[in-house]
């Protein structure tokens, strides 16, 4: 049974935690000082786990009503250090994807936007499960930085005009508790938790605009569109509540994304992009980076015409502004430059495994989860939080939906440091492939985006 220390917490008016949960538990709506003193109670080891977790499960069921989303965002946003940029005379723009397989895009469209003329203050996470996080995939490159703090942020902006930095544990801190909380309570997946956990970083780190890339797919945390649509829209309605323009894109991970899944690789794979050489299995990922940057500009004022915004965002890419710019913010951040001028000097694996699929056809899926999971098996990601990774190691997909397959014509390339684990992987690997003898539907890259473009005169 709970201690009176542990069920009643909260200033002058002492709240009885079990009755909080009841509410909450019974469809009710939560007040600020409510949702206060659990999460905040339970950051301060006031509340014990087990009663914020019996909370959590209840949000779960229930769901929240916005204004609750909206209160818990901002809850968790104050709970630590505010990012405050200094006036740089240029708009500013954080840009955040919810997590998929292969999702290397902030690596390409932070420099092209910082080339365009929007400062990016980009703040990114480690891999999740079966998706892979851009701070793992930076530090591939030798010597590469993410720990800075809030200051030496602002300053990295002011000379770069852009940043690729971690979370610094100043910041948000009880999103980190609730996260741990909800990661060993099965509440990960619950659209109010993500969207108040995804923008409470977002409304610290201090940018003014927000893009949002919502994924959808087997390998993201929304496989249904309808899910997908209402955390876009939970998403934005957050960060226009907090007055910040604010647009997401739902955008397809039913396959991984690009060629890359591994950290190198998808280093090598965004410098190609970048330095204008990446092969057509890097097709839809550079589409996906100009259609994000072309956002990017109308949501920043920079441009208010979709047609326009792209042209200024492939001739930047073409220019080679983009690519100049990532050199910088590689220096800048104590990064090698002769690793990502010479991608082949970034970790490589010892062993190299082509796959072939034994038909003929046309590629009809590539199962984004499963191609994930297998690269975690290499070690790319981790299965525990405390797991070291391997940079080297992951899956190039060389044949994506929609293209010609022969039985001797690889359609991956299984990237290990053990020969019977690339085996073991290989085999699994042709699993992923679903051939079929037409040719497949064409899938969509980008479904909706939120709001509408020509909000913004795109
Ligand atoms: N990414 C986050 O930052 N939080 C979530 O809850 C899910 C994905």
């Amino acid at each position: 049974m709970a201690t009176e220390r542990e069920s009643a917490v909260g200033g002058c008016t002492m709240l009885r935690i079990p009755e909080v949960i009841q509410k909450k538990r019974d469809g009710g709506e939560l007040s600020q000082q409510e949702l206060e003193a659990l999460v905040l109670g339970g950051l301060r080891g006031e509340v014990p786990d087990y009663q914020v977790a019996a909370w959590l499960m209840a949000v779960y069921f229930r769901g929240m009503t916005p204004r609750e989303t909206v209160t818990l965002t901002t809850i968790l946003q104050h709970s630590g250090e505010q990012v405050h940029l200094p006036p740089l005379g240029k708009p500013t723009l954080d840009k955040h994807s919810t997590g998929g397989v292969g999702d290397k895009t902030s690596l390409v469209v932070v420099p092209l936007l910082a080339a365009c003329g929007v400062a990016v203050p980009k703040m990114s996470g480690r891999g999740l499960g079966f998706t892979g996080g851009t701070v793992d995939k930076l530090e591939s490159i030798p010597g590469f930085r993410t720990d800075f703090s809030a200051v030496e942020m602002a300053h990295l902006v002011q000379q770069v005009g852009a940043c690729l930095v971690g979370q610094s544990p100043e910041l948000v801190p009880a999103d980190k508790y609730l996260y741990a909380l909800r990661d060993v309570t099965a509440t990960v997946d619950c659209i109010p938790l993500i969207a108040s956990s995804v923008m409470s970083k977002k409304l610290a780190g201090g940018a003014e605009h927000l893009l949002l890339d919502v994924k959808v797919g087997s390998g993201a945390f929304m496989t249904h569109l309808p899910d997908a649509l209402e955390l876009a829209r939970t998403l934005v309605q957050i960060g226009e509540m907090a007055g910040r323009r604010t647009l997401a894109l739902v955008t397809d991970m039913s396959q991984p994304l690009g060629e890359a899944v591994g950290n190198a690789l998808e280093v090598a794979e965004a410098i190609a992009v970048l330095q204008r050489r990446a092969g057509a299995a890097s097709a839809r990922f550079e589409v996906l980076c100009i259609e994000l940057a072309a956002h990017a500009l109308l949501l920043a004022g920079l441009e208010t015409d979709l047609y326009q915004a792209r042209l200024r965002v492939r001739k930047r890419l073409e220019e080679g502004a983009a690519w100049q710019t990532f050199r910088q913010l590689v220096q800048a951040q104590g990064g090698d430059v002769r690793t990502v001028d010479d991608p082949s000097l970034l970790p490589q694996a010892r062993v190299r495994l082509p796959i072939c699929i034994p038909q003929t056809g046309y590629i009809h899926a590539v199962d984004a989860r499963g191609v994930g999971l297998l690269a975690v098996r290499l070690g790319a990601g981790r299965a525990r939080k405390e797991d070291a990774i391997d940079h080297a190691v992951g899956i190039r997909i060389l044949r994506h939906v929609g293209d010609h397959v022969e039985p001797d014509l690889p359609v991956a390339e299984v990237h290990a440091q053990d020969d019977t684990l690339a085996a073991e992987v290989a085999a699994e690997l042709q699993e992923c492939f679903l051939v079929g003898e037409g040719a497949p539907r064409f899938q969509p890259l980008v479904y909706a985006v939120v709001p509408e473009s020509n909000q913004f005169g795109g």
